[in-house]
């Protein structure tokens, strides 16, 4: 018989690669797909009762509020064979409970590299240009109240500055090199720890000597505060993990300048929300461009830092291109059909 898939999300073919690869696999017999239909999160109990009827081999699923976890995986049984997320990030997926059970994992790193690493130059200069704030005070009609005066909505600049990256894989990488057309002065990253340099290998876009062509001085940050310290932008690319998990808190933004931002492109738990807000209010960091925030989506627009005008917040948009999420839904899709064994299909990528 056709191996049984599950998806998660409506993927429209029309636009979106692994939408048409599956409709195709589909009509040709190859799987057998189970689909959740509507545009919105899967019901986590519609997903388990699938699960239950048993034979699910694969399972394509989203990063946002699908928790692959071990009653999830009780609930397919022996028969599923591979998780495939459409998503860079798997902090949603126990690794551990999959492992345990033999059942591979694939991800999407690949495809949203350029989208996000954009967001995150986008929100460094949102952030440094107070552009949230401008276009606030635009839309509340007060701009007639606020003539051009020269320190007004004054930000600082990031030509000369010292850019910190923490995480410095393929986005924090690409995140770095759309900045260093902006004449920064010296960057520190930070790759798995301090202190460690980026080896050749996984220097993806040839970062460093095209740092060193723009005259910039790049090196490993010895430590974390040293990041903090030193960092007049800190743009945030890591993944989350226990290690990762509110490093940027109290202790180290009390380390930070006043006239520094913090930029989070990763995921919002990797900032202490209430640190950066207490931060910001009392004018210790002069901003943040967060495209995610721990609690999300359930940010309302009362959300102390959506409130506070030094902060602009987008709605985890850092892969929201058609052409990063085209490629993200191929990807996810042929790591579920090489994972199930549909001949033809290779993993784009297994965690
Ligand atoms: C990811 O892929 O991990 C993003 O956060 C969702 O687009």
């Amino acid at each position: 018989a056709a191996p049984k898939i599950i998806l998660t999300r409506p993927l429209d073919p029309s636009f979106l690669e692994g939408g048409a690869l599956l409709d195709e696999a589909e009509r040709k017999g190859r799987i057998e797909l189970v689909r959740w239909a509507k545009d919105k999160p899967v019901d986590r109990q519609w997903l388990l009762d699938e699960l239950r009827k048993g034979g699910t081999e694969g399972l394509v699923c989203m990063h946002n509020g699908e928790k692959i976890d071990d009653e999830l995986l009780d609930a397919a049984g022996p028969s599923l064979k591979v998780v495939a997320t459409m998503s860079a990030g798997y902090d949603h997926v126990d690794t551990a409970a999959l492992k345990k059970r033999g059942v591979r994992l694939g991800s999407t790193p690949d495809a949203l590299t350029a989208a996000t690493a954009d967001i995150g130059a986008m929100l460094v200069l949102m952030a440094s240009r107070r552009a949230g704030e401008g276009v606030r005070a635009v839309l509340d009609g007060k701009w007639p109240s606020m003539p051009w005066n020269p320190l007004l909505l004054c930000g600082q600049s990031l030509k000369g500055s010292t850019v910190g990256v923490l995480g410095f894989g393929k986005i924090g990488q690409l995140t770095l090199k759309r900045l260093l057309g902006f004449d920064v002065s010296r960057v520190l990253y930070s790759t798995s720890q301090p202190g460690v340099a980026l080896t050749p290998e996984k220097d993806y876009f040839n970062t460093l000597a095209t740092a060193e062509f723009h005259g910039v001085d790049v090196r490993p940050a010895e430590s974390y505060d040293e990041l903090a310290r030193e960092s007049d932008f800190l743009v945030l690319c890591c993944p989350l993990t226990s290690a990762t998990k509110g490093i940027v808190g109290a202790d180290f933004l009390s380390k930070m300048k006043p006239t520094a931002y913090v930029v989070n492109t990763a995921r919002g738990p990797v900032v202490d929300s209430d640190a950066l807000l207490a931060a910001l209010q009392e004018g210790r960091l002069a901003g943040a461009g967060l495209d995610v925030v721990t609690g999300e989506p359930n940010i309302g627009a009362d959300h102390p830092l959506v409130q506070e005008p030094k902060c602009v917040v987008l709605p985890h948009i850092g892969s929201a291109t058609v052409q990063a999420r085209s490629g993200m839904s191929r990807d996810a899709v042929r790591n579920c059909l090489a994972g199930v064994g549909v001949e033809g299909f290779e993993w784009a990528n297994e965690v």
